[in-house]
């Protein structure tokens, strides 16, 4: 028997020898009895980081959405999977069991097909999260296509870069969502950004908001009539272990975003292994995991992983604040949910708002918390601890990222001890190390250093979606043999890891990842101006918040600046979306900068986070003098 369920600290530290020692007999045991196979592997794994090229289960032939969804009829026919909480709670929640679910991927995926989709063709998804935006992702996979799911908040140029880097010939979206109360006009933003996508021949379009919308003769179909007209019956396509899954985009420290690739088997083996053990998932649990699908956590533990269990899987359309600040707490209780996994931003935001919120609700179902996307600081783990968890649920602080498809460092609730700000152990399979600046390993506890993983585990991405070299370069350039992962990490003295944060040009604003280029380059596109900065400084909900030191043209402009303000933040939410608009903006009369030309961000990020008493040594720099004029201006 297969360790599938580990259940004491014990058992972890056996079973993940065992994965390390010998993680190609450790998988297929996984896998082999734990998963439905059309046809076997012929070799577990083949890889060189070097080229890199990583390989799990080669020759195997399966579905995921066979595993998903099919395999649990016979046993959870009538069991909710996907319980759809809407943004108004008057409108009722909806469970949809696994039948239902089998009904509606099959009908889906139909049409897809009907609609010309075929095999490796990319279908972009631009969907608020409602029951479509998960039914669509199973519908590509049912017939082999591969999804492109594009967060509903990024703007038409963002949602057109995307659209084109991975050549989408569909677009699927409905005509408007709700946020709270508001509304948002997403089918425009789609006809606004396909008018740089030449690609694109059809657009689906779910009715959700009844709004008047534009439909382009020709392209653009409601997507209900054709689902009504499909039949519920459609046959899985046989994929191999390494066809591509899906293609998801994540910021880089230049240029343009990467499509990160990731494949079918490892993909949801590894996915479907660490949701079962992180979240310690019982058949009758209800899971919620507050994350939206268009980022990697909805995908691996909203979707694949929780369905691939045959569990309960909370979908919610709305925010945390409507329509008040207990909703989160309102959604518990209703539905007894046992494991809630959220961000430190959403966690932060709802402590400020006082406990009466949290106190008015009964908590008692949760076994399990979580939190993922960027550090946890020591007051909110305490927050969450006490208040939501009543010091009875275990946290998981779970560190992963979307090129590594799935939780890497976690602890397991119930087995490893936690301790606040800790991501604690690796888990099974994972193989962490920390190398100094001179490319060393740091052996041995207590040391901190860059953070690494030394060997390859099944949902690995394994490309960057027409780019390997790019791939190549990120990833595994920086140090031999060894996947970097852009984040700073230490070991205390009995071993667990702390995540300290990134070392590369990218900030985690409210848990999103944005790379400081691609703002930049929105900026630098105003006709006034001459170049710009941007680092990040703590912010007591978002964890880091944007400042940008920002030089004109013309240093004497004697336009308004708080008018330029507002213009150049609407065209950071034009170019990339209103999650990367600048809390601060000043305007310098230089940037200090390297003889080499290089912009010292180092020196701005410290005058940001007001810490100026140790800038180093400044006077190598081309500019010394415009340092201090940044000081004195300092917002
Ligand atoms: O810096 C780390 C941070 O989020 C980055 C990955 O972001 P993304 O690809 O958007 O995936 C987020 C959800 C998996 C990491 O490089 N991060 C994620 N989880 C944690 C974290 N930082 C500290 N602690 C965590 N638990």
């Amino acid at each position: 028997m297969s360790n599938y369920h580990i259940k004491h600290l014990e058992e972890y530290y056996q079973v993940y020898r065992k994965s390390v020692r010998n993680p190609e007999s450790f998988w297929e045991e996984i896998a082999e009895e734990h998963f439905l196979w059309r046809k076997k592997w012929d070799n577990v794994l083949s890889w060189d980081f070097k080229k890199p090229e990583v390989k799990w289960f080669e020759g195997a032939q399966l579905n995921i959405t066979e595993n998903c969804i099919d395999r649990h009829l016979a046993t959870r026919g009538d069991k909710t999977a996907i319980l759809f909480e809407p943004n108004d709670p008057n409108e009722g929640a909806e469970h949809i069991t696994y039948r239902q679910l089998h009904h509606r991927v099959n009908k889906f995926a139909n049409v897809l097909k009907e609609q010309g989709v075929k095999r490796g063709d990319r279908v972009c998804i631009y969907v608020p999260m409602i029951p479509e935006l998960a039914i669509s992702l199973l519908a590509c996979a049912r017939i082999g296509a591969i999804h492109n799911v594009v967060f509903a908040g990024f703007s038409a140029n963002a949602l057109a870069t995307r659209i084109n880097d991975s050549d989408c010939k569909m677009v699927i979206t409905s005509d408007g969502s709700y946020r709270g109360a508001k509304t948002i006009d997403l089918k425009g933003i789609v006809d606004e950004a396909l008018e740089s996508c030449e690609g694109v021949e059809t657009v689906l379009v779910a009715k959700r908001i009844h709004s008047d919308i534009n439909m382009k003769e020709g392209r653009d179909k409601w997507l209900q009539p054709l689902l009504d007209a499909a039949s519920d019956q459609c046959k899985a396509e046989v994929m191999q272990a390494e066809d591509p899954l899906f293609i998801l985009y994540t910021s880089g420290s230049t240029g343009k975003p990467k499509g990160m690739v990731h494949t079918t088997a490892g993909y949801m083996v590894y996915t479907a292994y660490t949701f079962k053990n992180a979240f310690q998932y019982r058949e009758n649990d209800v899971y919620w995991c507050t994350a939206d699908i268009g980022w990697i956590t909805g995908h691996s533990y909203i979707v694949y992983g929780p369905l691939a269990n045959g569990a309960t899987t909370v979908l919610f359309e709305g925010v945390p604040s409507y329509p008040d600040f207990g909703r989160f707490w309102d959604i518990v209780e209703k539905h007894k949910v046992s494991q809630f996994y959220t961000a430190p931003t959403a966690i932060r935001a709802l402590a400020k708002q006082g406990l009466e919120f949290v106190e008015k609700y009964d908590l008692s179902s949760l076994k399990v918390l979580g939190s993922v996307g960027e550090p946890i600081n020591e007051e909110a783990w305490h927050w969450y601890n006490d208040n939501v968890g009543k010091g009875k649920s275990p946290i998981i602080d779970s560190w992963w990222q979307t090129e590594t498809g799935g939780i890497m460092i976690t602890p397991i609730p119930y087995v490893t001890p936690t301790k606040p700000t800790y991501a604690t152990l690796p888990f099974i399979g994972v193989q962490p190390c920390l190398m100094d600046e001179k490319g060393e390993e740091l052996k041995g506890n207590q040391v901190e250093g860059r953070l690494c993983i030394k060997f390859p585990w099944p949902s690995i991405a394994r490309t960057i979606w027409g780019n390997h070299q790019r791939y190549k370069e990120t990833y595994f350039s920086t140090y031999e043999n060894k996947y970097f992962t852009g984040d700073g990490a230490l070991r205390d003295e009995v071993g667990y890891y702390r995540i300290t944060g990134r070392v590369d040009d990218v900030i985690i604003v409210s848990g999103h990842n944005l790379g400081t280029a691609p703002i930049e380059d929105a900026i630098n596109e105003h006709p006034a101006v001459s170049e710009s900065a941007i680092v990040g400084f703590p912010h007591d909900v978002k964890g880091s918040a944007l400042y940008g030191y920002i030089t004109l043209k013309d240093v004497g402009e004697s336009r308004n600046h708080d008018n330029l303000r507002i213009e150049i933040n609407q065209l950071i939410s034009d170019r990339i979306g209103p999650i990367a608009k600048l809390n601060k903006i000043q305007f310098t009369e230089g940037l200090p900068k390297t003889r080499s030309g290089k912009i010292m961000r180092r020196i701005l990020r410290k005058i940001a986070e007001k810490d100026t008493s140790n800038l180093g040594d400044i006077s190598t720099l081309l500019n010394p003098e415009c340092v201090q004029d940044i000081m004195d201006n300092a917002l």
